[in-house]
C-alpha cells in the first residue's frame, strides 16, 4: 500500500512542534501543577453575546449548507471593514470565508504553489508555517529576522533569496513569536520588491487588532498600488476570543478568488451559516476586547521584563502585538527544547522552545502572555530560580 508523498513531507511538521504543550497537558492530568504558557490562547471565554448569536442563529434554522465564498452577510461585513480600514472601496468579490486563518492560509498556497515553487518568508515564523508551504509542494526559504531591526523582516534581506522559482512572500504582521509590527515602509519596499519581480505577497494578519501602546497595525492591502499581488488573511480566532468557532477569510484580489473557489468548495463545500452570522456581527462592532486583551498583554509583557530581563544573562525581548514575549536564553544554553523541558520537570513552567519556530530562535523561549498577573509574575520567579542554577 503507497501513500501520498505529501504525508512523507509533513511528517513531524505537525503535533511535533508542540511537544511542550502536549507535556504540559500531560502533566496537568496526571495531577500535577502547571503553569501552562506555551499556547497563544485569548486571556478570556469568548464572549456571551456572541455565544448568544451563534445560538439565535441556530434557532432560526441557519443550519443548512452554505456556499463556497461565504454568507451575503458575512460578506457585507468583511466588506465593510476592509473598506474602512484601507480608506477605499474593497468589494465582497474579493473575500472568501474560510475556518479560520489556517485554512485560509492553506488555501492561498494550494491555489499559488506547484512542486519546486519557492517561498520566502521570515525565521522565526509560526509553526505551522513550514507545513502550510510543503503541504502545496513549495519550499519555505526563509530569510533571518533580525533582533537589531526588532525582527521586522528586511526588503534587502528578501530579495537576496529572490530566484526564478520564488512565486510569493509571505509576511505575518503583527508577527508570532516575535510580535513584530511592519510599518508602512517596510510594506512598501516589500511590495515594490513583489511587483518587480513578478511575485504574490501573502500577509497574515490574525493579530491585528492587538497591538500594544502606541504601534500601529498596517495592513499589507494598505497601498492600492499593490493590491492586484497582495492576500491577506484573518480570523476572529483572536480579535473576539473565539479560537474555537474557526470562522476566518481571506481578501485579495477578485480573480484570485474565482480561481481559489473551487479548490476551497472541493474541501469545504461552504461553511456554516450560524457561525457566519455570528461573524458578521462580531466584526461589524469596534475590536474592543481585543484592544483591552492587548493592554493586559502588554502589561505582562512588562512584568516579564522587569522580573527576567538581565538575570541569569538572559534578555527579554518585548512585543509591539500580539500574545507573545521572547527570552534570549543564550546566555545559559543552547538547547531551548531541553531547557524548556528541564524547566516544566523542575518547576511546573511550560514555556514553548524557540526551535519549534525555525532556526534562528534557537536558544530562546516563548512566554505566552495569556495568564493572570500573579501567575505570570509567580512563572517568572520560578524561571529566575531555575535559570540561576543552571546558569550556576
Ligand atoms: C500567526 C498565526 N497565524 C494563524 C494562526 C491560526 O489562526 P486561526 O485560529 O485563525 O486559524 C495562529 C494561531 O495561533 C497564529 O499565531
Amino acid at each position: 500500500m503507497q501513500y501520498a508523498a505529501v504525508t512523507t513531507r509533513l511528517a513531524g511538521l505537525g503535533s511535533d512542534k508542540w511537544l511542550l504543550s502536549n507535556a504540559a497537558i500531560a502533566r496537568a492530568r496526571a495531577g500535577l501543577e502547571v503553569i501552562n504558557l506555551t499556547i497563544g490562547e485569548p486571556d478570556v471565554p469568548t464572549p456571551g453575546s456572541l455565544i448568544d448569536a451563534a445560538a439565535r442563529a441556530m434557532a432560526a434554522g441557519r443550519t443548512g449548507y452554505s456556499n463556497g465564498r461565504g454568507e451575503p452577510a458575512l460578506l457585507r461585513a468583511l466588506s465593510d471593514r476592509y473598506s474602512r480600514m484601507t480608506g477605499r472601496a474593497i468589494g465582497q468579490d474579493r473575500f472568501l470565508c474560510l475556518p479560520g486563518t489556517q485554512t485560509a492560509l492553506y488555501l492561498v498556497f494550494q491555489t499559488l504553489c506547484d512542486p519546486g515553487s519557492a517561498v520566502i518568508l521570515g525565521d522565526p515564523m509560526y509553526a505551522t508555517y513550514e507545513g502550510l508551504i510543503r503541504a502545496s509542494g513549495a519550499d519555505p526559504v526563509p530569510v533571518t529576522l533580525r533582533p537589531e531591526y526588532s525582527f521586522r523582516i528586511q526588503a534587502s534581506d528578501i530579495e537576496e533569496k529572490i530566484t526564478q522559482a520564488t512565486r510569493a512572500i509571505f509576511l505575518n504582521t503583527p508577527h508570532n513569536p516575535t510580535g513584530a509590527v511592519l510599518r508602512p515602509d517596510d510594506l512598501d519596499a516589500i511590495c515594490a520588491l513583489a511587483e518587480a519581480h513578478d511575485l504574490w505577497v501573502i500577509s497574515d494578519e490574525v493579530y491585528g487588532d492587538l497591538t500594544h501602546g502606541a504601534a500601529v497595525f498596517t495592513s499589507a492591502l494598505a497601498n492600492p498600488a499593490y493590491e492586484n499581488r497582495v492576500i491577506a488573511t484573518a480570523s476572529i480566532s483572536k480579535s473576539h476570543a473565539a479560537p474555537g468557532f474557526r470562522s476566518g477569510w481571506l481578501c485579495g484580489p477578485a480573480g484570485f478568488c474565482v480561481r481559489a473557489l473551487p479548490l476551497s468548495e472541493t474541501m469545504l463545500f461552504g461553511s456554516q451559516p450560524f457561525i457566519a452570522d455570528m461573524t458578521a456581527e462580531a466584526i461589524a462592532s469596534p475590536p474592543s476586547l481585543a484592544h483591552a486583551m492587548a493592554g493586559r498583554m502588554a502589561e505582562r509583557a512588562a512584568i516579564i521584563h522587569d522580573a527576567l530581563d538581565g538575570v541569569a544573562g538572559m534578555r527579554v525581548h518585548r512585543p509591539e502585538a500580539g500574545m507573545f514575549a521572547l527570552l534570549d536564553i543564550r546566555a545559559i544554553s543552547g538547547d531551548s527544547q531541553q531547557f524548556a523541558l528541564d524547566l516544566l520537570h523542575a518547576t511546573g513552567v511550560a514555556v514553548m522552545p524557540g526551535a519549534s519556530f525555525g532556526v534562528a530562535l534557537e536558544g530562546w523561549l516563548r512566554l505566552a502572555l495569556n495568564a493572570d498577573d500573579a501567575t505570570t509574575a509567580e512563572a517568572c520567579r520560578r524561571i529566575a530560580r531555575f535559570a540561576g542554577a543552571e546558569a550556576a
